[in-house]
């Protein structure tokens, strides 16, 4: 496939942000009214703002950074393992997608981040992970961590009791699932339901020929 000129690309790249209701509200003062039923309005304060930064815990138990991963792009979900509905089939999109790139999985680090790090154990994690695909990785931490690590992505996510949920309370989260550039920048965004897994698939494949080529 021949690659897209910048224009096109950048062009692309606008309206998948757009119909993703995702970043760029550096104009619009309006909320963006998501999805996901679970987190009803988001804010971001746009793109540029938007970095892979954060101090975790991994599924395995080590301690890790943005830089553990610096020498792959980043595919970033925030959720949690309790979330009924938009995580398990966003970590499963994810799957799929990461199947449909084959060898070039590779050259890309699957993050699942809780935003429910209380619960979410490192032990929790490793179980829920392996549900979804043996390149998933789950990352957890101290409260403290896990809001700093969704702070760094802007990542919306709110506590809310919920006498329906286990425990008593649910957690409000935005859907996206972010790929972020190897040196932590970031690069774009995604809902799943916007675009099936091949498509996903072909906007990563797209960067890393781009890569490739530079
Ligand atoms: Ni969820």
């Amino acid at each position: 496939m021949p690659p897209s000129s910048p224009d096109r690309f950048h062009k692309r790249l606008r309206v998948l942000l757009w119909s993703g209701a995702a970043v760029l509200t550096v104009t619009t003062a309006g909320l963006l009214v998501l999805r996901d039923q679970a987190a009803p309005t988001v804010v971001y304060s746009g793109e540029a703002d938007i970095r892979s930064d954060f101090e975790l815990v991994d599924h395995t138990g080590h301690p890790v950074t943005e830089a553990d991963y610096a020498d792959r792009w980043q595919l970033v979900f925030f959720g949690f393992t309790n979330c009924p509905d938009v995580c398990p089939t966003t970590l499963a999109y994810m799957a799929t997608t990461l199947d449909l790139l084959g060898e070039d999985a590779d050259r890309v680090a699957p993050l699942f981040i809780t935003v429910d790090p209380e619960r979410d154990t490192p032990e929790v994690m490793a179980d829920y992970v392996a549900n979804f695909h043996p390149r998933l990785v789950g990352l957890t931490g101290s409260p403290t961590q896990a809001a700093a690590a969704a702070q760094s992505f802007k990542v919306y996510h709110e506590h809310m009791a919920d006498a329906q949920a286990p425990d008593g309370y649910t957690m409000a989260h935005a859907g996206h699932i972010y790929l972020m550039r190897p040196d932590g920048r970031f690069e774009a965004v995604f809902l799943e339901g916007d675009q099936p897994p091949e498509d996903l698939a072909e906007e990563i494949e797209m960067r890393l020929d781009q890569e490739g080529r530079s």
